[in-house]
């Protein structure tokens, strides 16, 4: 039994494999494109201006390595039939390039999307031309020509354009069926031009005139076709002002978008996964159709910006998430401090710690994260504190105190953390006294100015003590 709004933390093939076959009603989902770029999320200054850090949400680069080429051996040997064959052919024209590691992995999800798939379900697959005519290669193979329905072009007008060539503005979505008995609801789109439509009859119905005869202006607009036009976009965001549904995710697409998508193939109360759910477009689109579902995510980033939106937009829900995937307990934050070193300080300073990630492009000077708190007003001006952390998933000395203390009064900080995973010695804690203690200008409010942060006093309820402040993802 699934349960409904639930994020995964994770790499989506090995939780799409938690999955019962024929579970799901529509999975809806925008996987990295290939495009050979690292995504970032861009932080605005104290006024909102220029981005000031820019955090790492995902890659999307590829290389032919021991982990593709295991992915395609599962294919040619576990699955086989035409998906190998299709892969076979694809390996001797693409070669072991990173076009050809991007679709191996790629290839062995898609295969998992279609056995958890209800036979009255469907997949919409969103990409754009790097790779789309290869991708509708492989669904052919592992859904079947015949389950084909449409290559959606959604055209949009944001980019600028190439002086070689025609500008891209499209991408591209491709939507097929697991069988014959998948569901479907024809979509309108509002007309363009109202306008035109100048005479009404005497029902009240407004029509224009054509070579044709009489055309109606329908209240609920026209069929959709394959073409989702910019146009609809500028209506979509009339729908859903920007502001609301903006997140600062790279990639975040529009929540109307995947709306249509969703009432178009599942009924209200039938499962939407996305499992590739970004910023939680798909998630946002499926809530607020009434539909249950499932986001996966491989960064904490991602799956803390999708709590953080669907808290926005329905706070009537607040709370109701549930997050699977991390740490639950002491013993677990040890295992993943053990594991994944990177997962473990993504988790303690977005989850644990709330604060701005620090995964610079460049060095980040022994700062991992940081948070600001206000401290007042000078010549109108709101000024803020900081406060910076740093996470120590293994073991640690007392040397890496002292550069910390360092690092604080580099960054000019007001306060530090220093998150560990085993209890300070004597002469460690004697190091960290040294930065003193911090009083807060106005508020009734004094720390030491370098707390050693064990993570298992996070399980018992236990937080560093800081000052009030912005504490966000984005
Ligand atoms: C193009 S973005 C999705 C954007 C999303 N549609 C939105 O509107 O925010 C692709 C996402 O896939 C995630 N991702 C990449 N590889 C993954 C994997 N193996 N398992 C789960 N998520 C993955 C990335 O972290 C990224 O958030």
């Amino acid at each position: 039994m699934h349960r409904n709004r639930t994020l995964i933390r994770g790499d989506n093939y090995i939780e799409m494999q938690h999955l019962s076959d024929a579970s799901v009603d529509l999975i809806a989902t925008d996987p990295p494109f290939n495009s050979k770029r690292d995504y970032f999320v861009p932080f605005r200054d104290d006024q909102g201006r220029e981005p000031d850090t820019l955090v790492k949400a995902f890659t999307d680069t590829w290389t032919w390595g021991d982990a593709a080429a295991e992915a395609y051996d599962a294919l040619l040997m576990e699955v086989g039939g035409q998906v190998g064959d299709t892969m076979e052919g694809l390996r001797k024209f693409l070669k072991e390039t990173p076009m050809m590691a991007y679709l191996v992995m790629m290839g062995i999800r898609i295969v998992e999307m279609h056995r958890i798939l209800k036979d009255t379900g469907s997949l919409y697959l969103h990409c754009d031309p790097t790779a789309s005519h290869y991708l509708k290669i492989m669904l052919d193979a592992v859904f079947g020509t015949k389950h084909f329905r449409n290559e959606i072009i959604w055209h949009y007008q944001m980019g600028t354009a190439p002086k070689t060539a025609f500008g891209r503005k499209h991408d591209t979505i491709f939507f097929y069926n697991k069988s014959d008995k998948s569901k479907f609801t024809r979509q309108s789109k509002p007309v363009v031009n109202p306008a035109r439509y100048k005479f009404t009859d005497e029902d009240g119905r407004k029509y224009d005139v054509n070579g044709v005869g009489k055309r109606y202006y329908l209240d609920e607009g026209q069929t959709c076709d394959d073409v989702w036009t910019y146009v609809q976009e500028k209506q979509y965001q009339q729908l859903n002002p920007q502001a609301k549904e903006k997140t600062g995710y790279p990639t975040q697409k529009p929540v109307e978008l995947y709306k249509r998508i969703i009432a178009a193939s599942s009924n209200e109360g039938d499962l939407v996964l996305d499992p590739f759910c970004g910023c939680g477009t798909t998630l946002m689109a499926a809530e607020s159709l009434n539909r249950h579902w499932i986001g996966i995510d491989l960064t904490y980033l991602a799956i803390g910006a999708v709590n953080q939106q669907f808290d926005r937009m329905f706070p009537q829900h607040r709370d109701s998430v549930t997050i699977a995937g991390t740490p639950e307990n002491a013993a677990q934050a040890l295992a993943l401090a053990q594991t994944d070193h990177q997962g473990f300080e993504e988790w303690c300073i977005t989850h644990v710690l709330h604060f701005k990630s620090n995964a610079k492009k460049v060095a980040d000077g022994g700062i991992d994260g940081t948070f600001r708190f206000p401290i007042g007003k000078v010549k109108g001006k709101q000024e803020y504190g900081r406060v910076v952390a740093q996470v120590k998933g293994g073991s640690y000395t007392l040397g890496h105190i002292r550069d910390f203390r360092t690092a604080m009064q580099n960054d000019g900080a007001d306060l530090g953390v220093f998150v560990v995973t085993s209890p300070p010695s004597s002469g460690m804690r004697t190091e960290a006294s040294r930065a003193g203690i911090y009083r807060h200008p106005f508020l009734n409010m004094e720390a030491p100015a370098l707390q050693i942060y064990e993570i298992q006093d996070y399980f018992e309820g236990n937080l560093p003590t800081l000052p009030f402040g912005e504490r966000s993802l984005l």
